[in-house]
Formats: structure tokens, C-alpha cells, sequence
């Protein structure tokens, strides 16, 4: 609630960290004490750690399990790129990274040009808005596709003139025209892109063209449908609510709906001016203790001095309508998204969503936050492929469940089901609408395993193993982990692997594993461990989104936020990461963002032909460590104007096509 947290070096990480509210009480074991009691038991992890021998160590089926890299062949065909940071991007030798849809682009007809010293509501409501972080393309023809986008959240001091950072000074130059323009930049952007000659390009008249803003009408479905606690004056029904915001990374289902992860939604609500108010607030809330477990109000954005339903003063119960998974049914542009409440209330990073051996659909969720958890939802209906219809209510019904993963390498995933185990009144959940509401309490009582920032989550098909992106946990203390991987104050992140028991996404068990435990390899005190034939390119920090090719390929992006500089050196980007055979555990860098960016998406076309990749606030983050910068990056004075390189034009949020020059897949 102490809006004033200087140490954090943009709204996103200053969100994301929000440890100044209690949150998880931290009673059970961490992941790192887990995997600490793993690998103390395994002499020949700990001697090469001690020694600061890196990687090959383990057995094949083992933790960081490959043998030899030797004679082993890469599964990623293409020339490295180098670690490093400058104002611009950088593709492996080869290919082409074209900008696809820049912020402000024309996402509807009439869209006017975008002009950034003269930018309004009404503009930014026809335009592509701004922070593309999860993008997902649904094909209509070999060369026809939507473009889905989410626009997580916004930077001021770039976006507008004249202002800087407005959290680091009560808000005071923010006009309610401002905070207008703010709220139509947020949400998402569905549109058709259309090829030829081998690259994308927008139709900006296309039928299917929307945008989705913090004010778009939405309907609330599921299990929380209705629930009192769903109510506000302006919606007695307690099933409609009025947009959705920070919407990080998200899904396309197998029926092609688009799912929006509604993520840090607690820093958009407010509890009046200042830390006390806030507190006070707080502490008046019938729902206190739900509301401290989720940080609200966090009092990031000053939309509660401007429009009444941020304020909780005044709307109790609007923050308990956000932090939902939406459906968004994109062939209808016209139709109201679906918050779908059965899958639990969190700050969702993503949902990827595969349809299990028996048909049931399986929609995998991290709840980003330090020590919080990750999430499965089981559909208790089929999915009918020749039956689209059908198929548009799966997430209306199903079991939702939290993660466990035990010391000995086995998981289990346990129910968020009312009335089972410690969920019942005398616990506070008196419905499956108290459940899914208040899922992190419900979560905690379960014993649910707290982890290291889970971000995204994807099943790979071909394999059926589930790939979670741990991307940092700097809170964690040394008593919170022990033994050789000493991982406190962990500002790298791991790569966990799940094998669900059978490959059957619907079982309850599962075992373990990591793939990589992120950081410098060269460094023995970073603990870092890699396949030993990644080079200085290859290894990265901060793993947050994924993406499994094809091909059955994973491919990694990293979002170190202001701490690049002390995490790695190097600006983020896409690598590869080998998972099977005697490289696994191998990066492989292929694609650099421009200084002060997060690289976000990333997509494959299923011809493999095209990467879309998402370069997110772009000039934003850390750009005081950029040597040739070295200060804070503002609209009138930014660290980079990329993409367009114009005098007087700010650097812009965009999403990238990449190709191969000459046309054939991508890393093949
Ligand atoms: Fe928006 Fe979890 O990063
Ligand atoms: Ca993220
Ligand atoms: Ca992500
Ligand atoms: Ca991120």
C-alpha cells in the first residue's frame, strides 16, 4: 500500500513485488527447501557445485538430468546471438524482425494517426494500446489469422508529455483525461493479419478487429456467478462488470477463444490518498483478511480518485470482480467476454489450456507472486472438436486445484473443492463461490507448495510434460533453503518440470524435475547449473513466458525488469532450451530486445514459418545501469525511440514478426 516504493524500477515489478502487505504466511515448505533436500541427497550435485563445475551432472532421467552433451546433435538449427544491450533489437543471422502493430496503430476503421503530443480517449479506443505482453494467433486460412494481444498495463512517463513517473508523486499531474486514456490503452487487441509474400500484415478492417478496454462489458460466469460478495451498486446482479486490466500473459483454447489473465489487479484500487487511508480502508473491510492475501488496495494507479468503483471505500466489492481468467469469443466481436470464475481468483499470470487424453480440457495457471502457487483446472465436460459451440462453456465447470511438489520428487495436485478437507464454514468458506473468491487462502490451508514467482505454464503435447517458469524470488530468505543449492535471494529463477503421472493431465500426482536453474554458469556463486555445452550466450535470468513449437521445442523469454544489470548484463530476449536427451538443459540465445524492454509472447504459426514475439515497454526498465543512458528514461528524453528512430517519437511497444529470410521454418 506504500505507493512510494523507490526501490522498484517500474509499475510492473513494483506490483508483482507488493510485499509490503502480508500475503502468504509462508507455513509450508518452499520449493527451494524442496529442492535443496533433493539435492542434498544427490553427492554428486553438491561436489561439482562446490567445486563450480557446471552442469552434466545428475543421471539421465535425473534432476538437471543430462549425461554428456557430447555428440549430441541440437534439436535448434540457427547462429547464436550475443548477450548485450543497445537501443535496438537483434535476430539471429538469417532471419528478418519486422514490427507488426506498433501502440497506436489503427486497430478499427477510422482509427486516427497517431500523434503522441495530442493522444485522447477516443484515439487510443480505435488504436493498438499499449505494454503488448501475451499475444496468440488463431489461423482462418494458411494465410489468413486474428491477432490476439494483451495490453498489460501502462508507463506514463513515456506515454505522455511532460509527465514522469506519477506513483513516485501522489499522482499529481495525472488529468482525469489521462487516466481515460490509461484505461483505453489497457486490456487487449483482437485483429486480422493477413500474409503474403511470406510476411503478416494488419487489416485494420478487418471483421473481427476489437479492442477490449478496462471499461468493455463483461459477464461474470462459473461459480462466483451471483455471489454476494460479486455485488456492487452498479451491478446488483453480481454477474456484470465493466472491463478488465493488467492482463498479463494468457491462452488460446483448442476451440479458439482467446483467455486474458488478469494479473496484478490489486494496484488499480485504491483506499483514498496516502498509506493510512489506505490502511484504514483496509481495516474497515468486512473482507480484511482476503483482501491483505491479495494486496488490494495496492494504490499503483490513481483510477479510484477519478471513477468511484476503484475507491473501496466506496465499491467494497469491485476488487473481487478482477483477477479472473476471461474467455473472449473472438469471432464475435461483438460479444461480452466471460470471466470464468471457476478458475480461481489469483494474480493470474497466463492460462494455456490442452485437451487431455480422455478429452477433458485442462487449463494450467501460475499465480505470479513471490511464495504463491500454481493452479490446473479440469473440465468436467469433453471437448467435441467438430462442435465449436459445445465446447464455448468447458471453463464453466470443471475441478480446480493447487500444486504440492514433495521432497521426494513426487507432486500431488489438491482439490479447491467447498466442503473437502479444511474448506467449510468453520474455515470461512461457507460456498465454491468463497473457494474460488479467496483461492490463495483456500490454497493455503490445503498445504499448498509456495514457489518462486510461477509465470507461465504450457504442456508440451508430444510429451505431455508441463514446463513452469520460475522467474526470481529475492525475498527468499537463507533459513528458507539449505543445503548445496543455495538459492536465498534468488534474482535468476529455475525452470520446473512436471511429468504427470501417465501423462494423463487429469490425475492428481505427478513427479518433478528442473531444467535448468537460471543465472551466470561462469559464476559458481549465482548455483547456477546448465547443460555444459550452453555457451556465454546461452544461459539467461528470469524466465517468464514460453512457448512449446510444433516441433515439441520449448523456447524461453525473459523479463528481468530493472535488475538485468545484476541478473545476467545482458537486455532480454528468446532462447531456445533443449528439455530431452544429453542437451537438455542447454539455452541457445536467438532474438534481443532494445534497452529498458521485456520480451513477451512468444507464438509459433503452425507452419512454423513466423514467431511473433511481443517487445514490451520498451525503453522502460533499468535504463539508468545502460552505461550510454544512464538515467531515467522519460517520453521527452528516453533511452531509445525504438521502433520508429523520429525525433519527437516515443519509443513504442510493438509486436514482431519473424522470419527466414528466403522463406522455411524457423530453426530448422
Ligand atoms: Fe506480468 Fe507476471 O508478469
Ligand atoms: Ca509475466
Ligand atoms: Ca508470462
Ligand atoms: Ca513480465
Amino acid at each position: 500500500m506504500d505507493r512510494l516504493q523507490d526501490e522498484y524500477g517500474n509499475r510492473g515489478e513494483a506490483m508483482e513485488a507488493s510485499d509490503d502487505v502480508p500475503t502468504n504466511p509462508l507455513t509450508q515448505p518452499t520449493i527451494g527447501d524442496v529442492i535443496a533436500e533433493r539435492l542434498g541427497r544427490r553427492d554428486v550435485m553438491k561436489g561439482a557445485l562446490a567445486a563450480g563445475v557446471l552442469a552434466s551432472v545428475g543421471g539421465a532421467a535425473g534432476l538437471f538430468g543430462a549425461k554428456s552433451a557430447e555428440a549430441a546433435t541440437s534439436r535448434y538449427v540457427f547462429d547464436e546471438v550475443a548477450h548485450g544491450v543497445d537501443e535496438t533489437h537483434h535476430v539471429a543471422p538469417g532471419y528478418d524482425a519486422d514490427v507488426l502493430i506498433r501502440w497506436g496503430d489503427p486497430v478499427l476503421p477510422g482509427a486516427p494517426t497517431f500523434d503522441p503530443n495530442n493522444q485522447s480517449e477516443a484515439s487510443q479506443l480505435a488504436q493498438f494500446g499499449y505494454n503488448n505482453d501475451f499475444l496468440g494467433v488463431v489461423p482462418l486460412s494458411a494465410d489468413r489469422a486474428i491477432l490476439c494481444v494483451n495490453h498489460e498495463y501502462t508507463n506514463e512517463e513515456l506515454m505522455f508529455p511532460g509527465l514522469g513517473r506519477q506513483d513516485k508523486k501522489d499522482f499529481a499531474d495525472m488529468t482525469a483525461e489521462h487516466v481515460a486514456i490509461e484505461m483505453a490503452a489497457h486490456g487487449g487487441t483482437v485483429v486480422e493479419i493477413a500474409r503474403s509474400g511470406g510476411k503478416w500484415a494488419v487489416d485494420p478492417n478487418g471483421a473481427r478487429n476489437r479492442r477490449v478496454t478496462a471499461k468493455t462489458p463483461m459477464t461474470i460466469t462459473g461459480p462466483a456467478a451471483g455471489d454476494a460478495r460479486m455485488k456492487t451498486s452498479a451491478d446488483p446482479s453480481g454477474t456484470k462488470v465493466f472491463g478488465t486490466f493488467n492482463n498479463c500473459a494468457g491462452g488460446i483454447t483448442p476451440w479458439g477463444t482467446y483467455l486474458m489473465a488478469e494479473e496484478n489487479f490489486h494496484g488499480y484500487f485504491w483506499g483514498g490518498a496516502g498509506k493510512d487511508a489506505s490502511k484504514a480502508a483496509v481495516a474497515a473491510h468486512p473482507h480484511a483478511k482476503s483482501l491483505k492475501r491479495y494486496g488490494v488496495p495496492g494504490g499503483r494507479y490513481n483510477w479510484g480518485q477519478h471513477d468511484s468503483r476503484f475507491d473501496i471505500t466506496k465499491e467494497p466489492n469491485e476488487s473481487f470482480r478482477f483477477g479472473w481468467i476471461v474467455e473472449v469469443d473472438i469471432m464475435d466481436p461483438s460479444s461480452a467476454p466471460k470471466k470464468r470464475t471457476a478458475l480461481g481468483r489469483c494474480k493470474h499470470e497466463g492460462a494455456a489450456t490442452i485437451i487431455n487424453g480422455d478429452g477433458r480440457a485442462v487449463a494450467y495457471s501460475g499465480d505470479d507472486q513471490r511464495f504463491d502457487y500454481v493452479y490446473k483446472f479440469v473440465s468436467k465436460g469433453t471437448y467435441d472438436p467438430a462442435n465449436r459451440a459445445a465446447n464455448m462453456d468447458l471453463l464453466d465447470d470443471g475441478t480446480l486445484s493447487v500444486a504440492r511438489f514433495d521432497a521426494n520428487g513426487g507432486m500431488e495436485w489438491l482439490p479447491l473443492v467447498h466442503g473437502h478437507g479444511p474448506l467449510t464454514a468453520a474455515n470461512g468458506f461457507h460456498s465454491q463461490a468463497d473457494v474460488v473468491i479467496d483461492a490463495r487462502l483456500a490454497a493455503d490451508l490445503l498445504g499448498a507448495t509456495p514457489l518462486d514467482r510461477p509465470e507461465d505454464v504450457e504442456a508440451n503435447p508430444k510429451t505431455n510434460k508441463v514446463y513452469v517458469m520460475l522467474t526470481n524470488n529475492a525475498k527468499r530468505k537463507p533459513d528458507q533453503v539449505d543445503g548445496v543449492n543455495s538459492r536465498a535471494d534468488n534474482i535468476w529463477g529455475q525452470i520446473l518440470e512436471i511429468t504427470p503421472t501417465g501423462g494423463d493431465h487429469g490425475s492428481s500426482t505427478g513427479t518433478w524435475d528442473l531444467v535448468v536453474q537460471c543465472g551466470d554458469p561462469a559464476n559458481a556463486e549465482t548455483g547456477a547449473v546448465w547443460n555444459s555445452a550452453t555457451s556465454k550466450n546461452g544461459w539467461f535470468a528470469n524466465p517468464d513466458n514460453c512457448a512449446v513449437d510444433p516441433e515439441g521445442r520449448l523456447w524461453i523469454t525473459t523479463d528481468q525488469g530493472s535488475g538485468w544489470a545484476k541478473a545476467s548484463g545482458t537486455a532480454d530476449g528468446v532462447w531456445a532450451l533443449e528439455t530431452e536427451g544429453a542437451l537438455r538443459g542447454t539455452g541457445k540465445m536467438f532474438f534481443r530486445v532494445p534497452v529498458g524492454a521485456e520480451m513477451c509472447g512468444p507464438w509459433f504459426t503452425n507452419d512454423m514459418e513466423t514467431l511473433f514475439v511481443a517487445v514490451q515497454h520498451v525503453g522502460a526498465d533499468g535504463t539508468k545501469d545502460y552505461k550510454p543512458f544512464g538515467r531515467d528514461s522519460t517520453f521527452d528524453d528516453p533511452a531509445t525511440r525504438w521502433p520508429d528512430f523520429k525525433g519527437g517519437m516515443p519509443p513504442r511497444p510493438s509486436v514482431m514478426q519473424i522470419t527466414k529470410q528466403g522463406g522455411g521454418k524457423i530453426a530448422m
